[in-house]
């Protein structure tokens, strides 16, 4: 198993676009500024997605010009297609993120776009960015399992993971956006992408619905994996998918990794601390119970 994991902190992206009330643009700042001080080094800052789809990231421009670039630091946003990536460039953005899915069914909700299509989109960004000297992660969601039409073959999963890296994406997320998989169909899907993509190349984003992502998140760090997305406070959930409800906590994680004598880089004080300022300001409990442990010490 690894020793050094790397948390893609997603909660200023994942973990607001489903809030209903909008979020004011300098606390959304102010959370991305928080998370950069926790020694975070990969920080999802937010989203150049549709703002009719999308209505609460609409401040995107202004949300990424207003984040200290801390050195070291890299803050990737969400982008759609091409005028995405243009908006998200002009604001500054040094690494993106593309986003398709293993069911063709969820990927239309979503993007209005079956997956070849999304992928088709993707190519003239993907062109752009390497001319541009731009990074680009992408994202394979519904790995374990679709709100729409059940079941997804592993043979998409891998096929769209490998088609996604072979595009020239440096790292590829697997998403189990509802939450649905378990620890042993988990491990089996990495092992199957990773006979098609480099295992340093593989990320993993568990949300939380069935309360199995630190089971699903351990399976895969037995099997290797070495980057995991999270998000701070357990915020979170795709808007397009029917009962996904919020990712894993970034805290909950992080303590299981410090406690297996992996690092990561990252105060738990200082994450814990950020994760209740951001239920607060969302008026609600936190969401990751090491949180709530560390506030009743
Ligand atoms: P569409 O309606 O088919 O787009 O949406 P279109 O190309 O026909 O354009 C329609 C209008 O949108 C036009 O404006 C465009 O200019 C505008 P109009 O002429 O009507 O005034 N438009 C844009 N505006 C700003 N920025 C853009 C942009 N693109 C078009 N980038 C589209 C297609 C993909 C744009 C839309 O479906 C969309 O934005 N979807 C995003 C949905 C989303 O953000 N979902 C959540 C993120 S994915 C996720 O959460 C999963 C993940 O966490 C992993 C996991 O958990 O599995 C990543
Ligand atoms: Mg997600």
């Amino acid at each position: 198993m690894t020793r050094h994991v790397r948390i893609v902190e997603v909660g200023p992206r994942d973990g607001l676009q489903n809030e209903k009330t909008q979020v004011p643009t300098a606390a959304k700042i102010e959370l991305v500024d928080r998370l950069s001080a926790t020694g975070l080094r990969t920080i999802e800052a937010t989203s150049f997605v549709s703002p009719k789809w999308v209505p609460q990231l609409a401040d995107a421009a202004e949300v990424f010009a207003g984040i200290a670039k801390k050195p070291g630091v890299s803050y990737p946003v969400l982008v759609p297609n091409l005028q995405g990536y243009e908006r998200a460039l002009a604001a500054g953005a040094r690494e993106v993120a593309v986003f398709t899915a293993a069911s063709e069914a969820f990927n239309r909700k979503n993007t209005n776009a079956g997956v070849d299509e999304s992928l088709a989109r993707f190519a003239p960004v993907l062109e752009r960015a390497r001319a541009d000297g731009v990074q680009v992660r992408g994202y394979v969601s519904t790995v374990l399992g679709c709100p729409y039409q059940g079941e997804v073959p592993l043979a998409e999963v891998v096929r769209v993971a490998a088609a996604l890296h072979a595009m020239g994406c440096y790292e590829i997320s697997l998403g189990d956006t509802i939450g649905v998989g378990t620890p042993a169909r988990a491990r089996a899907m990495l092992r199957a992408v990773a006979g098609a993509v480099p295992m340093a190349a593989l990320a993993v984003h568990f949300h939380d619905t069935w309360g199995q992502a630190l089971a699903n998140i351990l399976a895969c760090l037995e099997e290797g994996v070495g980057v995991v997305d999270s998000a701070v406070s357990g915020a979170g959930g795709c808007p397009y998918a029917r009962g996904a409800s919020g990712n894993v906590a970034s805290e909950d994680v992080v303590y299981m990794l410090h406690g297996m004598g992996i690092d990561t880089g990252i105060d738990l004080d200082a994450l814990a601390d950020t994760g209740r300022w951001l239920a607060d300001l969302l008026g609600r409990e936190t969401g990751s119970k090491a949180g709530r442990a560390l506030a009743a010490r």
